[in-house]
Parts: C-alpha cells; sequence; structure tokens
C-alpha cells in the first residue's frame, strides 16, 4: 500500500483489519519498524481522536511525528495552480508539499469540506494536490470526502463484535444544530460496502448520501423499520443534500433513543465522536453498556498503526 485514501487504496482489506486487531493485542511488536522514519502530521480542521490515535499509533512503531495545524502554524496557502499570488497567500501547497516531502517520510494530511458547494467539496482538490506533489507515501487523516482511518476503525469493531455471520448493520442519520459534512457517512458506506453484512441507511428524505458509496445498500426512509432487528446501530448526522450546508429542521424525532433502541435485537451503537448527546442520541443510550464509542477511540489507535505499518513495509514498491 503506497497511499491510504480510501478503501480502494486497500488490496486485502480482511489482512488490514486483522493487522489491527493483532495490534491491539500486542501494540510494541513492531516497535522498532519505523526508527529513523518521521511523520507529518497536517492538520487544516480541528481533531482530537485523529491526532491522538495517529500520533500514538506511529510511536508504538518507534516513528518521530512532526505536528502541524496549517492554518496557524505555518504561511498560507495558496491551492489554485497558475495563481498570480500578489494578494494574501504566501507558499503555494505545491512548494508546501514539497518541502514536507524533504524532511519527513509520510505525510498525512485532514482538510474539511466547506460545505457551500456539494461537487466543488467532491473534488477533493486539497488531498489530490498531496497525491500529485508528495514525493511520499500520503495518509488521509479525513478528507472533504472520506474519513478512512475512522473507517478502517470501524471494520475492526463490525469483526470484533459481530456474534452473528451476517450481522444487521443500520446507518442512521441524527439531528445536529450544525451543518455537519457527509464524509464519515459516505466513508462508513464504502467500507461497509465490502463486508458481509446486511447493510440498510436511514435518513429523511433529500438527505441522499453519494450515489458512489452505496453499492448494494439498503436505502430506508423510516427509521423504526429499519431499526428492526438491527445489529449495530452506527448514528451520524450529516448536511442535507437538497439543501447542503445549510442548518436543517431538527426532526428530533429521529434523535436514538433507549425506546428506539427497543426496536433493534439488542444492538451495539456506534458513532465516530464527536456528539451532540440528547440531540444525535441520549445520554442513557450513549453511556449503556451497548455503546462501543469508546471502544471505536481505542480502535483507532491500532487502525492508524496497521496503516502506518503497511505502508512503512510497502509504501515505496
Ligand atoms: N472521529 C474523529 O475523527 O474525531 P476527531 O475529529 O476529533 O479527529
Amino acid at each position: 500500500m503506497k497511499n491510504f485514501t480510501s478503501v480502494k487504496d486497500v488490496s486485502d482489506i480482511k489482512y488490514l483489519i486483522n493487522k489491527g486487531l493483532e495490534f491491539k493485542k500486542n501494540p510494541l511488536k513492531n516497535a522498532y519498524q519505523g526508527k529513523n522514519k518521521t511523520l507529518c502530521m497536517l492538520f487544516m480542521n480541528p481533531s482530537l481522536r485523529t491526532r491522538l490515535s495517529t500520533q500514538k499509533a506511529a510511536y508504538n512503531l518507534g516513528m518521530n511525528v512532526i505536528n502541524i495545524n496549517l492554518n496557524s502554524d505555518s504561511w498560507k496557502l495558496e491551492m489554485e495552480d497558475g495563481t498570480i499570488m500578489n494578494f494574501d497567500t504566501q507558499e503555494h501547497i505545491k512548494d508546501a508539499i514539497k518541502v514536507i516531502s524533504t524532511y519527513c517520510d509520510i505525510i498525512s494530511i485532514r482538510s474539511f469540506p466547506e460545505l457551500k458547494n456539494r461537487s466543488i467539496d467532491g473534488e477533493d482538490k486539497i488531498l489530490k494536490s498531496f497525491l500529485k506533489y508528495a514525493d511520499i507515501p500520503v495518509i488521509s487523516l479525513e478528507s472533504n470526502t472520506l474519513h478512512p482511518l475512522q473507517s478502517l476503525t470501524d471494520m475492526m469493531i463490525l469483526t470484533e463484535m459481530k456474534t452473528i455471520r451476517k450481522p444487521k448493520v443500520v446507518l442512521t442519520w441524527a439531528p445536529h444544530p450544525k451543518a455537519v459534512p457527509q464524509v464519515v457517512a459516505n466513508s462508513f458506506a464504502e467500507w461497509t460496502n465490502e463486508m458481509d453484512v446486511d447493510f440498510v441507511i436511514t435518513h429523511p428524505k433529500g438527505f441522499e448520501l453519494d450515489e458512489q458509496f452505496m453499492h448494494n445498500a439498503t436505502i430506508e426512509y423510516n427509521q423504526d423499520k429499519a431499526l428492526e432487528n438491527a445489529d449495530f446501530v452506527y448514528v451520524k448526522s450529516w448536511t442535507s443534500t437538497e439543501n447542503y450546508g445549510q442548518v436543517s429542521d431538527l426532526h428530533s424525532d429521529w434523535t436514538i433513543t433507549k425506546e428506539k433502541m427497543k426496536l433493534t435485537d439488542n444492538a451495539y451503537v456506534m458513532h465516530c465522536l464527536p456528539v451532540r448527546r440528547n440531540v444525535e442520541v441520549t445520554d442513557e443510550v450513549l453511556d449503556h453498556p451497548s455503546s462501543l464509542i469508546y471502544h471505536q477511540v481505542k480502535l483507532r489507535e491500532f487502525a492508524a498503526q496497521a496503516v502506518l505499518s503497511e505502508i512503512l513495509t510497502n509504501g515505496n514498491n
């Protein structure tokens, strides 16, 4: 694996999931694999879990880590090619990426969609610039379209926690006071479609996710019906597609509550966090023993470790 930006970069998903689960058993089993190698972590947006888990994963492999908040720690970047840079941008992204490639061995980047224009967000220009100009492997820490480290983690959870051969996995939209990206939901769909599960996505009309990631998923507009006999309920809010980037009516009847969970087959509850408690999901569901939210947090470390280890092994082939 040279880069890690989507499930499409992974030739053997099962192998990568199992590699992550092996690191969970023994985090320091390859403690010197990354000795004298440097991971650069670039953030254009806030992060708690991705920042902590990826840095910890790199340390588990003996790597050095350089962490940069691109908007505050470095020069203001110009993203467009061919621009006459006589306004406020100070360094072209092409030059910045070449500089980072000089000092580091793996580059990782988090960007965030602007939530103004769905098709412009879908172009994922920042990640594509990194793939175009980097001389070293690139890892997405979440892009304008996908969040592969979160999704690999979620697939590790489905693999580890399933009690039947083909569980029913429900991705449900949830209310949120802000317009939030479709990224995690699209990414979860992209990866879940590679798993041997019965996959149902439920959301109000007008919140349709990106067709290219839906494959065989069943779309069910009735949330109660979707939740029936579910084994896993993945809760996530995302912005309306019809009114992209705008705050929608709260649809408070879509909040995942203890009563809604009674429709399921004692399902586990998942959420990538951060979560708006008592808006997306109630406290009693999030704090119930069937909630996997902190288990997801822990496995983020080993998902990142599996990816880093694979790239350290094969990234320059
Ligand atoms: N789930 C997730 O990616 O969290 P952060 O945005 O805090 O990294």
